[in-house]
């Protein structure tokens, strides 16, 4: 399977089996957060086995169920860390989905337990990710269209398939609040007013990576 395939079978997950990740899968999960946090300078945490931060009331109330590992987006408050936690987070995401695993990103239904993560004085955690075996693979969301997100019409096709691979990404509460513009033989990604949206653009931006087979040195 490659990153495309990936990001096609990817939807999110909230119930899960009691399988543990471990062995190889486990390795390559911790390279995955080890080789974001070298690439981004964020303190990505892996946090395994560790039940009660999906227990309370609320996760239940986002129908959570089975949670018991979890990737934590901690890094340094300010500057663009929605944004850094977005691109690197689905870097992990996508790395998942190749293993087997699923996975949701979660930004309210979690509590924070303090004494399974370490965050610097500098630092905040902006959301998790939810991992594991899941109960099944979830399913695809309902979707803009191109034109509602990308312009122009009459573009090359690698920007379409870029697009079109944004469209699958996962966006807090499915909003897809981003748009794409080419200009040139560069591109201008926007996050529109919205929950996590600075978060969204990150993640969609890497989508659209995978999906045109550009470099980030495509953005404006
Ligand atoms: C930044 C972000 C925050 C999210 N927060 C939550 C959340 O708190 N609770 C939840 O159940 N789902 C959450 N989601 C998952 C979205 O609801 C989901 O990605 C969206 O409905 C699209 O579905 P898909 O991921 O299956 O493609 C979040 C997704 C993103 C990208």
């Amino acid at each position: 399977m490659n990153l495309l395939k990936a990001i096609e079978q990817r939807h999110s997950v909230r119930a899960y089996t009691d399988r543990p990740i471990e062995g190889e899968t486990l390795s390559r999960l911790q390279k995955l957060v080890d080789n974001a946090n070298k690439a981004s300078g964020l303190h990505i945490q892996l946090v395994l086995n560790e039940p009660k931060a999906f227990d309370s009331k609320m996760a239940h109330y986002g129908k959570f169920s089975g949670v018991k590992n979890y990737i934590a987006l901690i890094g340094k408050r300010g500057g663009d860390l929605d944004e850094k936690c977005g691109y690197y987070g689905e870097n992990i995401v996508i790395g998942a989905q190749l293993l087997g695993l699923n996975t949701c990103w979660v930004a309210l239904t979690y509590k924070k337990i303090d004494e399974a993560l370490q965050i610097e004085k500098d630092e905040k955690l902006l959301m998790v990710i939810a991992v594991g075996y899941g109960v099944d693979n979830g399913k695809a969301h309902a979707s803009k269209f191109y034109d509602e997100v990308a312009s122009p019409k009459d573009a090359p096709r690698w920007f379409k398939e870029g697009v079109e691979a944004a469209l699958l990404a996962p966006t807090a509460m499915n909003q897809q609040k981003f748009t794409f513009t080419l200009k040139g033989d560069k591109v201008l990604a926007k996050a529109k007013f919205g929950a996590c949206s600075k978060t969204d653009l990150g993640i969609v931006k890497y989508h659209f990576e995978v999906g045109s087979g550009k470099d980030p040195d495509i953005w404006i």
